[in-house]
């Protein structure tokens, strides 16, 4: 049964040797850009960067807002507009709001540029790092700015000639850093979370439980979106365990025997939520919402 939420371990990878990187680049940039997933923007944040780039201005984008649901959209970012911090709601696969990446990275630099000025330097050249979780979508931004050309950066005194620096148009160079999650969850949930959205690989969780999890949460949240995708009415009461079971059996998966295929049933679900199939959905609402529902234990 779905008693106790699962605690989702996995090994934090090379988040030592990221941060380290984050660190040691940090003086070599003019601000960060920071790739959330806008379906779950709090849990694909980074907790520590906030901390690290200190004084740096950073821009985040609401990636996959194809996704989310607008209205969440809306939400979030209205919540980053009252903490200051410039939000954009981003599209890394059709291009859609990457427009608007430059003149919001310009706006958070005016400051630094009016500085420059006053000195007597010219030149409006901007040096970026990006930063995300796995999966989040950096890659496809950062190969939809710069048109899919590969890296290339001219040797400028103070700038590492390396391959994780990609120039976009003839304004800005963007430092790609490696993908890495966070050790450590403030709460069981924000596992489940990039669990669910793929964020962390399924060979580290088990796939009926976090599924199950998933079915549970949907019922919560977007309960029309199961009716509509799998003719499924599950209320808060009934287990999900035998929902997946009724999700494989509509869709014919059985094993040998003829028991229903339930690891089956969590892939599709997984695999179709992730994809967007079930409509577009958020999980998580800002701290400030008032309309408290799944997002409370965070
Ligand atoms: P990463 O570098 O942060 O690890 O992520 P990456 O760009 O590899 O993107 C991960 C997956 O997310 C890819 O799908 C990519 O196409 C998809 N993606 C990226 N941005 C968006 C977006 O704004 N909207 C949507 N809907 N999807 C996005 P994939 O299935 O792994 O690859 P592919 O089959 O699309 O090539």
């Amino acid at each position: 049964m779905l008693e106790e939420m699962p605690r989702i371990q996995w090994f934090p990878g090379h988040m030592k040797k990221t941060e380290r990187l984050i660190k040691d680049h940090l003086s070599q940039v003019d601000a960060v850009v920071e790739i959330r997933d806008a379906r779950i923007p709090y849990s694909s944040g980074n907790p520590l960067l906030k901390k690290m780039i200190q004084h740096k201005p950073q821009i985040v984008l609401l990636n996959k807002s194809d996704l989310s649901d607008p209205e969440a959209n809306q939400r979030w970012i209205s919540y980053f507009k009252e903490k200051s911090i410039p939000a954009l709601l981003v599209n890394g696969k059709t291009g859609e709001g990457l427009s608007q990446v430059i003149p919001a990275i310009d706006r958070a630099l005016q400051k630094r540029r009016e500085q420059r000025e006053s000195r007597g330097m010219t030149g409006t050249f901007a040096r970026v790092m990006a930063v995300g979780i796995p999966n989040v979508g950096k890659s496809t931004f950062i190969n939809a700015m710069s048109g899919g050309k590969p890296a290339q950066v001219e040797n400028r005194p103070g700038v590492t000639r390396d391959k994780q620096w990609v120039r976009i148009g003839n304004q800005m160079d963007l430092l790609d850093m490696p993908g890495v999650l966070w050790p450590k969850f403030e709460t069981p949930l924000q596992g489940l979370h990039l669990a669910y959205t793929g964020a962390i690989k399924e060979d580290v969780f088990d796939i009926e439980e976090v599924a199950a999890w998933l079915l549970k949460d949907l019922a919560k949240i977007y309960p029309s979106a199961l009716e509509k995708r799998y003719h499924l009415h599950l209320n808060e009461t009934e287990n999900p365990y035998e929902m997946l079971e009724a999700l494989g059996k509509n869709r014919g998966m059985r094993v040998r025997g003829g028991e229903i295929d339930t690891e089956r049933a969590s892939r599709l679900l997984m695999k179709e939520f992730q994809s967007g199939m079930l409509g577009r959905i958020t999980l998580e609402n800002p701290p400030n919402f008032e309309k408290r529902d799944n997002h409370d234990a965070l």
